[in-house]
Parts: structure tokens; sequence; C-alpha cells
């Protein structure tokens, strides 16, 4: 009973501090991303572009902005998993679809983080990335099944190759390890 009394009390009270510091708080650029102060002519605001003090500044905020691999990664991610059940429903136009869309996806992770370039051409771009394709244009269902198992396998190893094994214990290739009998 007092404890539910207590959690009420720290409820309101938690409310009550937020929207005072709500009310009182003007717009100010976070602490989390160095030098913006610095970079701003006016006080901030919506206008976080038009408002730095120059072009290079603005350019260092949508690099900070377009993030890094991971951002086409999480990408790249969603179409993997809509490539797998485009095979289920033997959807070949749009498997292709997504297909496609990862060369483009990807090379734009590889402009902003050119380090892993290597590894992305060398294990997928121009090797099983290409398998897939081919095995999509044959409309053969084993062929498709067995070659989209190679591209899971190709993710996963370049997520070693690049250090970050933890990558591949995750729903999304636990997931699509193996297909429903057809
Ligand atoms: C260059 C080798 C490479 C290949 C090939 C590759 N990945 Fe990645 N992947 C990475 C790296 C590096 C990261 C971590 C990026 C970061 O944290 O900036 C990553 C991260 C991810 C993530 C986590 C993204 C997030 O939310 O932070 C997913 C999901 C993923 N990859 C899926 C895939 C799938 C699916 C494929 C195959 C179609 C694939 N990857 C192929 C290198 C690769």
């Amino acid at each position: 009973m007092f404890t539910r009394k207590l959690s009420y009390i720290l409820v309101i009270a938690a409310v009550a501090f937020s929207t005072s510091t709500l009310a009182q708080n003007e717009s100010r650029l976070p602490e989390g991303i160095p030098d913006l102060e610095a970079g701003q002519i006016n006080p901030p605001s919506a206008n976080w572009l038009l408002d730095a003090e120059d072009d290079q500044e603005r350019f260092r905020r949508i690099q900070i902005y377009a993030g890094g691999t991971y951002e086409q990664m999480w990408q790249i991610g969603y179409r993997y998993e809509q490539i797998y059940h485009a095979i289920i429903d033997e959807n070949w136009e749009l498997a292709d679809h997504h297909w496609d869309k990862i060369t483009s996806v990807f090379n734009v992770a590889l402009m902003k983080r050119p380090r892993r370039t290597p590894n992305a051409e060398a294990m997928f771009l121009n090797s099983s990335w290409i398998q897939f394709k081919q095995a999509l244009d044959s409309h053969d269902v084993n062929s498709i099944r067995q070659s989209f198992q190679n591209q899971r396998n190709t993710c996963m190893a370049c997520h070693v190759a690049e250090e970050m094994p933890f990558l591949n214990d995750s729903p999304i290739f636990r997931n699509t390890a193996e297909f429903p009998e057809n």
C-alpha cells in the first residue's frame, strides 16, 4: 500500500518537474554533437542548416545526419527479410525489386565508409549478389532458395570479417535460416 502511494507521488512529481522544465527551456543545441554552437549564426531553431555559419558547417551537419554504414544496413536488413518472404510467395518480381535496391543502398554505405568497400565488393557486390540475381532470373524455386541461403552466409561472413560477429546472433538471420516445405 505504502509503495503504491509512493509511486503515485513519484509520478506526479516527475510530471510536475518535466512540465516546469519544458516551460522554462528555450531551444538549445544538444551537447552530444560537438561545436554546434560555434558554427551557428542565429539562435537555434528548426533552420538547422540555413542558420549554420557557412557551407563547411552545413556539410558537416549533413554528414553527421547521414550516419554510418548502420543507416543503410538497417534498410538492407529490411529488404533482405522482404526477399525471404517474397521467395516463399514465389513473387520473383518483388524479390528482384528489393535485390536491386540492396546494391544502390550498399553503395551509398560504401561512399560514406570506404574502409568497408574491399570486403563488400569482394564478398558480396561483385560475386554473391550476381549469383542471386542469376538465380532469380531462372525462376527456379530450388536454385533461388539455395542461392538465398548462400547470400545469408555471405552477409554473416562479412559481419565476422568486419569484426562484428554478434550481429549474426539475431532474429533476422535466425528466422531466415531455412524455408518451409513447399
Ligand atoms: C562489408 C561487409 C558486409 C556485408 C556484405 C553485409 N554487412 Fe551487414 N553490416 C556490416 C557492418 C560493418 C555493419 C555494422 C555497421 C555499423 O554499425 O555502422 C553491419 C550491420 C548490419 C545490421 C545491423 C544494422 C543496425 O540496425 O545497426 C544488419 C541488420 C545487417 N548488417 C544485415 C545485413 C544483411 C541482411 C546482409 C546481406 C544481404 C549484410 N548485412 C551484408 C557489414 C556487412
